[in-house]
């Protein structure tokens, strides 16, 4: 049963605090719970207290010290209730649970040899009786007793205070969190685990203790993530003047996660990918990762758990925001410029298909069956881009008088995006009310924008109109409130002083934001002395559609001028997508001599950084040339792709040779900072387009960098582009990477992604014999992500097959998976939900999984909830 936004009721009882004392062990663990429980102002006094509670046993449970019984209370599967109750009092509860058990990753559970928990968002009805909401704010203190041997290291959120042991080789420690806080940020580790220690000093002068905790073998694989949060503490005081608050931050990494990372206050668990990085083993991307989980984790200590959600239709708050200020970060640490055409790549592939499909909402949803299910790109990407977008609207400064009043008003408190906008609105003194329908209209919005120019008056008018297609439930919209940065560019390549009719000057800016409001809009610019190109959306200022009728020419020419670094980057990609969409309507051709041409200029462009570069020369994704399209052909896209590489691997032969060769020289030692990530990556296009040239010494080439290769990502890259080629070479080295790294799980998951994304004929096939694969394991979600993920998402050409064999192959899986993981096996199911927008025959291929699914005994609410509306919308 669906829950509604519009439902919400204040709680009626609050916890002020609790005591919680676990009893680790192997067979059971006992949960003792004792909550100080008040009726809030205003609640009748009938007013019954409901805990929710599941996939538990109650064992016992008392109130003010006399035991209930049966009777006394209702017990229901998903939670129990008290008709009558003082307005205060103290409960406690016995709760028996089997963490052991737990394949769902969601409560306490065990990974490996250690005890975890995953309580965001609502795993801590798994562990206790709670009023499992978040604005349900609680001060905790948590005894935790387990085994010594076994378990040496036991911990909770906030400040060790006391210790002790059993004489039954039993020991215990108690924590004590100062900070109230929603019970979906408690977290408890339990395990043999090795600990890397550090301090960190903030800019008050508090010292805070810093602990990574890994399995003993990984701990020499936490200096990079050490080192990326202090990184992160120094830039949120330096950003936002924002300190970390506790004696200790602590960080668990555990090889079973459902998702990247959990912020819980003190103790965030994070999954291995996200902290341990070596060069051996991990690419420059992995380090990057690293360093902007750390970042999002550590940032949601303000965002998100100091000033929380106050119910889940709110993640936005806490996630767009965060997100935000990760990329921020992650922009201030490298190239600013890269980062934010991968945000772009990131919301283009995965947010721009969830707005177009059945599953599209509003970034604060309306309504939902089963939240795990509104974990999404629209959600986290979209909710970042319309924070970027007051940050645009209202200026640096402004924005951040915004976020200070944010924290001023909110702090300690569980609220809304409502509050948020309204901070941002009453700090500046401008009305927001407009951009509001950000947060409540679904879908990717359309902005057209047409030119005009007028020699005679030398004025320049841009026309822009807006528009959004409907989505479920939404067949209108009203326009929204947007930022259209923009830049003219004239005949030399240079900014033109922008000065709009009635100003009595040109501003002293490169670019500015044009305020978009209404469905239609012009904007005359005087004083233009020729007709200029005009570089629209600079820096991508809002997550819409652009339409403007470039030329071939306009776009070599930005592609090769434009002072926006992003645009740049744009106008190359436009001009190869126009050119593969025409291909796979109409039939492949031969490269225009122009895109060639901008191509080779990129590459020998002294000015521009090896990273830029890279992103600059690699063709747009096939993801994103679907999204292009009415109807997808994926394996069109492939074909047309595949044909440009090719083509341009031949006409500059010479250049990649030498450019490899260049970098392939360079041996200075391996660091993964944004400079030698950069020509690493470059390298490895260069490499990537030798290698379609399909010759043997090329083959050999690779082969050899396979080999010799020093880092994983030099290694891994070379790899890649081997097991895309047919024959036996690829097996050979596949075979070696598997025999040197067999005893590393997050290596391995590379082994598995890069054979389920091979562009070879036989890959499902392959992916399929992966499956039954001693070391692949459908209870891991990293593993399921790297191979049935990887297949299903990011090889739409083997995917999508004509025989449907794809298709069969992952409602097979999200079957399998759907009795032990079902939030992940939701999450699988995405590629099957978009079946409308592809031919005839794969739509009834595709339907007929989804319904074969939907048939399914005991199927979860989780993939029903994706399931259904993909048929019904
Ligand atoms: N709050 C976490 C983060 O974004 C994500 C946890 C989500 N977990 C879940 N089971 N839905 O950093
Ligand atoms: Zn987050």
């Amino acid at each position: 049963t669906p829950v509604h936004r519009h439902e919400y009721q204040v709680p009626p009882y609050r916890v002020d605090s609790l005591e919680l004392e676990f009893s680790l062990d192997e067979e059971e663990t006992l949960v003792k719970s004792r909550l100080h429980i008040c009726r809030n102002d205003g609640i009748n006094p009938h007013e019954p207290l409901h805990l929710f509670g599941e996939s538990m046993e109650l064992l016992e449970l008392s109130l003010d010290g006399k035991a209930l019984r049966l009777g006394d209370y209702l017990l229901k599967s998903d939670g129990l209730s008290i008709a009558l109750v003082p307005a205060q009092f103290t409960l406690e509860i016995t709760t028996r649970l089997q963490p052991q058990l737990n394949t769902q990753l969601e409560g306490l559970y065990k990974s490996g040899g250690m005890f975890c928990t995953q309580c965001e968002a609502e795993g801590f009805r798994r562990i206790t009786y709670f009023p499992d909401r978040p604005d349900v704010m609680s001060r905790y203190t948590t005894t935790v007793i387990a085994d010594k041997a076994r378990y040496p290291v036991l911990l909770s959120n906030g400040n060790p205070v006391e210790r002790g042991d059993y004489d039954d080789g039993r020991h215990w420690v108690r924590w004590e969190d100062p900070f109230p806080k929603p019970s979906y940020l408690f977290a408890l580790v339990a395990g043999d685990l090795a600990c890397r220690r550090d301090t960190y000093v903030t800019t008050s002068g508090r010292e805070v203790t810093l602990e990574i905790y890994t399995e003993h073998e990984n701990i020499d694989k936490t200096a990079h993530a050490m080192a990326s949060l202090k990184r992160s503490m120094r830039w949120d005081e330096e950003a936002y003047g924002l300190e970390y608050d506790l004696d200790i931050y602590m960080i668990v990494a555990v090889g079973d996660f459902n998702m990247g990372a959990m912020e819980n206050k003190g103790l965030n668990i994070f999954n291995t990918q996200y902290v341990l990085a070596s060069p051996d083993t991990a690419t420059d991307t992995d380090f990057e990762n690293v360093e902007a989980v750390i970042g999002h984790e550590y940032f949601h200590n303000w965002t998100g758990n100091r000033v929380t959600c106050r119910d889940w239709f709110q993640l936005s708050l806490k996630e767009g925001l965060t997100v935000f200020r990760e990329q921020q970060f992650s922009a201030a640490m490298g190239s600013a410029a890269v980062k934010r055409i991968n945000d772009v790549r990131i919301l283009r592939n995965h947010q721009f298909p969830e707005d177009a499909g059945p599953m599209a909402h509003p970034v604060r949803p309306d309504s939902y069956i089963e939240i795990n299910n509104f974990y999404t790109a629209t959600v986290y990407n979209k909710g970042a881009e319309v924070i970027r977008m007051y940050h645009t609207l209202l200026g640096e400064a402004g924005f951040r008088r915004g976020v200070d009043l944010y924290f001023q008003r909110h702090d300690g408190q569980a609220v809304t995006c409502d509050d948020f906008l309204a901070a941002m609105a009453d700090a500046n003194n401008v009305d927001l009310s407009q951009f509001s329908l950000w947060y409540s209209q679904a879908g990717t919005p359309k902005l057209r924008v047409r030119d005009e120019y007028d020699p005679a008056t030398q004025t320049y008018t841009l026309h822009v109109s807006q528009s959004c297609p409907p989505t479920p439930g939404q067949s209108e919209k009203k326009p929204f409130h947007l930022p259209l940065t923009v830049g003219l560019v004239d005949t030399d390549g240079k900014d033109l002083p922008l000065q709009l009719d009635g100003e009595s000057h040109a501003l002293d800016t490169a670019h500015r934001v044009l305020e978009i409001r209404e469905a239609e809009q012009s904007f005359r610019f005087v004083n233009i002395p020729k007709r200029p190109r005009p570089s629209l959306l600079r820096g991508f200022s809002a997550p819409v559609e652009l339409d403007y009728p470039y030329t071939a020419e306009d776009l070599a020419f930005l592609f090769a001028h434009d002072s926006d670094p992003f645009n740049r980057w744009e106008a190359g990609q436009r001009l190869m997508s126009d050119l593969l969409l025409e291909w796979t309507a109409k039939g492949i051709g031969k490269l225009p001599q122009p895109l060639l041409k901008a191509i080779q200029e990129t590459l020998a462009h002294k000015a521009l950084d090896a990273a830029f570069i890279a992103e600059a020369i690699t063709p747009p994704t096939e993801a994103y040339l679907a999204e292009q399209m009415q109807t997808i052909d994926p394996l069109g896209i492939h074909a047309s792709r595949e044909a440009l590489r090719q083509q341009l691997a031949q006409g500059l032969a010479k250049q990649w040779l030498s450019l490899y060769q260049e970098l392939a020289s360079d041996n200075t030692a391996y660091r993964p900072d944004g400079d030698g990530a950069g020509k690493r990556r470059l390298k490895n296009v260069a490499l990537g387009y030798l290698s379609c040239l399909h010759s043997e010494s090329e083959q050999t080439r690779c082969l050899e960098q396979f080999r010799q290769a020093t880092n994983m990502t030099d290694q891994l890259a070379a790899l890649a582009l081997l097991a895309d080629t047919e024959g036996e070479v690829a097996d050979v080295a596949l075979r070696e990477f598997y025999e040197r790294w067999q005893r590393e799980p997050l290596v391995v998951d590379k082994w598995f992604r890069v054979q389920a994304m091979s562009k070879r004929s036989d890959a499902l096939d392959r992916v399929v014999a992966l499956i039954e694969h001693p070391a692949f394991e459908l209870r891991n979600p990293n593993k399921v992500r790297a191979l049935i993920g990887a297949f299903c998402q990011a090889n739409p050409a083997r995917f999508h097959a004509p025989d449907g064999q794809g298709y069969r192959f992952l409602a097979d899986n999200i079957i399998a998976l759907d009795g032990i993981n079902p939030q992940i096996a939701a999450r699988l199911a995405a590629p099957l939900s978009r079946w409308r927008r592809y031919d005839s025959k794969r739509q009834e291929q595709m339907k007929l999984e989804l319904e074969r699914i939907l048939k399914t005994q005991k199927l979860s609410n989780d993939v029903h909830e994706i399931v259904s509306k993909s048929l019904a919308n």
